[in-house]
């Protein structure tokens, strides 16, 4: 089997060593609007299917990286965390595949502009930081493609968190070793307009994790065989209402996509359901305002928090109507 180590290995040679001393890297978090659920390769987080996401701007995470030496330090907004906290682990063993003798250990303050593991993909923007910080401490020289890749191994949503705007993580053919399979931003498409919102409903961590939550998916829910067929037709039509700034059809196709995923997951044994009543109601609440005419629409992600899509000419109604709304 091919492991993460392989393929660190095989992009990284070539790449001389030219490391500094400290080094800074920023990160937008993202939001797919068709997302990203299930892996055809769980090692390399080769996807099923392509995603399409859409960045944050000044949201997500700031990374100071340096080297140190005895034990790997990570510092999360401010706070030193145990060696043994899950972020930690989960982290060093991520920092693991790029380790060199003389440079064993790594020092890393993260900050997240955006509450951590409430369904606001802080793991995305976190290890595409990551990322960008190593390609500089290590002064690798890497093209983006390859740094998309990298960040993929960390988490699957990481390697569309480099770039600002509309973002497609292509699914790629290549089964075993996944070089096929990295992020790029959406060919000229910049829509300034789009607005998207983060309701905060509930900051505590979640039951259940997408990793966990997408894996039993794949393997028990009888819907999931629905869902490459699903997102083939919502990439299509999520491109083409980008292309027009057709906003009623990008809202409705990134709604849809996401209640099919939620949908693949409740079907799924034992079933995963993210949503929460106040999910609930604040989804009703957004279908009443389109009723009452106003366009918004909602997408979720492997949590009970909802984001919502609109314009900027609506904002301040908007606003009026969910006044704890974070504005990307
Ligand atoms: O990258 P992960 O393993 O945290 O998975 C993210 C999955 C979703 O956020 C639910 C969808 C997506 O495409 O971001």
């Amino acid at each position: 089997m091919i492991t993460k180590q392989d393929i660190v290995d095989k992009i990284l040679v070539g790449h001389m060593e030219q490391p500094t001393a400290t080094a800074e890297a920023f990160a937008p978090s993202n939001i797919a609007l068709c997302k990203y659920w299930g892996k055809r390769d769980v090692e390399l987080n080769l996807p099923v299917t392509s995603s399409l996401s859409i960045s944050l701007g000044k949201l997500g995470s700031r990374c100071r990286l340096s080297f140190c030496n005895e034990r790997d330090q990570v510092i999360l907004n401010g706070e030193e965390l145990a060696n043994d906290s899950t972020f930690v682990v989960r982290l060093s063993q991520y920092l693991d595949l790029f380790r060199k003798e003389q440079h064993s250990r790594y020092r890393i303050e993260t900050e997240n502009t955006i509450p951590t593991a409430a369904g606001f993909a802080s793991s995305a923007s976190g290890f595409a930081s990551i990322v960008i910080a190593l390609n500089k401490l290590h002064g690798w020289n890497l093209p983006d493609q390859k740094l998309s890749i990298l960040a993929r191994l960390g988490s699957g949503s990481a390697s569309r968190s480099l770039w600002q705007g509309f973002v497609e993580w292509h699914v790629g053919e290549d089964d075993e070793q996944g070089m096929d399979s990295f992020a790029e931003p959406l060919q000229a498409s910049t829509w300034p307009e789009l607005k998207i919102g983060l309701l905060v409903l509930e900051a505590g961590e979640k039951e259940i994790g997408s990793r966990a939550a997408m894996h039993r998916t794949v393997e028990t829910s009888q819907l999931y065989k629905s869902w490459p067929e699903k997102v083939n037709q919502d990439m299509a039509k999520l491109k083409q209402a980008i292309a027009t700034k057709d906003f009623d059809h990008l809202g409705a196709t990134a709604e849809s996509n996401a209640l099919t995923m939620h949908a693949t997951m409740m079907a799924a044994q034992p079933p995963v359901l993210y949503w929460l009543p106040q999910s609930v109601t604040t989804m009703k609440k957004v279908w009443q305002c389109r009723h009452e005419g106003l366009p918004l629409y909602f997408t979720m992600d492997a949590g009970p928090n909802i984001k919502l899509l609109f314009l900027e000419k609506d904002k301040s109604t908007i606003i009026n109507k969910f006044p704890s709304l974070v504005i990307a």
